[in-house]
């Protein structure tokens, strides 16, 4: 009865080292990767913006980022990314970004639900955040 008692215990606290050895490399591994807010992708940054991007940028921070991140990195839990193969030019052209700005998005790629439309943008200041978003990818080998 005792060494059954004394195996138990030692079955016991090795399984519960073993867990405890599993649950902190996963819970370390998952805030690195899904922490809420934490940057989706890693994006370098051109060594310089056309004039016209870093108008874009200004505008961008201003409107975007709240969701999208700095540097359009994205936000675990916001809103993806958009320096992303996903959004190069070939399959969300120039007018996406249009759209996306005016009408809103439905969510359809991702998990993070839909974008309402943003107001206060021109036309012509979304052509300058669009620019700044492409300066971003290329930079990046989206295209
Ligand atoms: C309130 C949060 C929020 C803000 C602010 C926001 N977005 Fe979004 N945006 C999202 C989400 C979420 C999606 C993803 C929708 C999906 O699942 O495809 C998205 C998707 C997009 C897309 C993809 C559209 C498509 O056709 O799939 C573009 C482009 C975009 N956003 C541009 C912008 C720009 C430019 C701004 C600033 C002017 C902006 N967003 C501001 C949340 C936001």
């Amino acid at each position: 009865m005792k060494t059954t008692h004394a195996i138990t215990m030692i079955a016991l606290v090795g399984a519960a080292a073993v867990g405890g050895y599993l649950m902190l490399g996963k819970t370390a591994d998952e805030t690195a990767t899904a922490a809420p807010g934490a940057p989706i992708v890693t994006v370098a940054l051109p060594a310089q913006l056309s004039e016209n991007a870093q108008i874009g940028k200004r505008a961008y921070e201003a409107k975007c980022a709240a969701c999208h991140g700095v540097n359009a990195v994205g936000q675990e839990g916001v809103a993806p990314p958009l320096v992303h193969k996903i959004y190069e030019p070939g399959h969300h052209g120039d007018l996406s970004f249009q759209r996306a700005v005016k009408f809103g998005v439905k969510a359809h790629h991702w998990r993070f639900g839909d974008m309402a439309p943003v107001e206060g943008l021109t036309e012509g200041d979304v052509v300058m955040i669009t620019r700044y978003v492409r300066e971003l990818q290329r930079e990046n080998g989206i295209f």
